[in-house]
């Protein structure tokens, strides 16, 4: 899946207008917008019905305009740049005085991010080229606010439809989860999102694992309000042990339900759906958003999440469906 040359062209247009384009990147679809131009950034609030509090990650070309973004960006976080960019990895660092507002919430800190993806990174090269190098694209999940984010052109077209007046279609998301987020603003890095850059990958990095942040203050990450990547249908949490009773129980009062399981499906007492996930954190990353959104459509009561191992290697896809758990039903 390739845009083409008039797609580019038609996308750095818009931007440099200041309006909205829906962008690929290796993790999820961001909806994009000039991140130096706050009249354009606050249609992405006004497109997502999110928060204005709320920052935004601006995205870049490359590590050479991270010093136009930010200041006093400790060697740490150049070592981490160095390791893990272009890649899904957003980097907290202290802001520029001139960064605006409508980005950073009004913090004094700047969320940076160099995307993997082919098409978000000739897309960045362009509006570079067309605006100034050190150009950036602020640009959050292009999802509704609270929502599932999406992992294809297809879900960004459900989302926002005709809200958005260009979808680069770049195909299904490589990583499928939002990026790992850390602060480097306040002396010690610190993981405020999980992400497909582990604990164990930063390590290798930072020397030690990093701490990471579990306290529910001010939301200077809306991944970390309670509820959120969330579906419409109900959606419960259930241990492996508990599953077949439960389900059992559920259709005994004539609920429907949805299974998302890494395990077979038993061979009697069949749910309404079964979506057979991947056994490995990665993998199961990569399906996450996809199944959710399916399984919400799928004309159940219930959505039923058979519990995830508990090592590390899960916490990412664990911290997204205890949001997701936490968030559903509201739609
Ligand atoms: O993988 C991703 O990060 C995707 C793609 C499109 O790059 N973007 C994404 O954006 O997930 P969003 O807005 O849905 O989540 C970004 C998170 C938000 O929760 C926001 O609060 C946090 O990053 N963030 C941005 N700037 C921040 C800052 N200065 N301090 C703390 N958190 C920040
Ligand atoms: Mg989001």
């Amino acid at each position: 899946m390739t845009p083409s040359d008039a797609d580019y062209l038609r996308a750095v247009d818009l931007l440099v207008a200041g309006e909205l384009v829906a962008i690929p990147t290796e993790t999820v679809y961001g909806l994009g917008a000039d991140a130096a131009n706050p009249a354009a950034v606050a249609k992405i609030f006004a497109a997502k019905g999110r928060p204005a509090d709320h920052p935004l990650i601006v995205h870049l070309a490359g590590h050479d305009a991270v010093d136009h973004w930010a200041e006093q960006v400790p060697a740490v976080a150049w070592e981490l740049m160095e390791t893990f960019w272009p890649g899904p990895l957003t980097l907290i660092l202290k802001k520029q005085a001139w960064v605006p507002d409508a980005v950073t919430g009004g913090q004094d800190t700047v969320g940076l991010r160099v995307p993997g993806h082919p098409v978000a990174l000739e897309l960045l090269r362009r509006f570079a080229r067309a605006k100034g190098e050190d150009a950036g694209i602020a640009a959050p999940s292009a999802n509704r606010f609270g929502r599932i984010s999406p992992t294809t052109a297809e879900h960004v077209a459900e989302e926002l439809g005709d809200r958005v007046p260009l979808i680069l279609d770049g195909g299904p998301c490589k990583v499928g989860i939002e990026s790992t987020i850390i602060d480097c603003s306040r002396g010690e890095p610190v993981v405020l999102r999980p992400g497909h850059i582990s604990p164990l990958h930063l390590e290798a990095v930072l020397g030690r694992l990093p701490e990471i942040e579990t306290s529910n203050g001010a939301p200077r990450v809306s991944g970390s309000l309670e509820a959120h990547y969330a579906p419409t249908t109900p959606l419960r949490l259930v241990s492996g042990e508990r599953l077949l009773d439960f389900i059992n129980a559920q259709r005994h009062r004539g609920g429907k339900c949805a299974v998302i399981s890494a395990n077979q499906p038993p061979q009697a007492g069949m749910p309404h759906a079964w979506r057979l996930m991947p056994a490995d954190p990665v993998g199961y990353a990569h399906d996450l958003y996809a199944a959710l959104r399916d399984m919400d459509h799928a004309g159940v009561d219930l959505i039923v999440v058979e519990a995830l191992p508990s090592g590390a290697d899960w916490a990412a896809v664990a911290d997204r469906l205890r949001r997701a758990a936490a968030g559903a039903g509201q739609g």
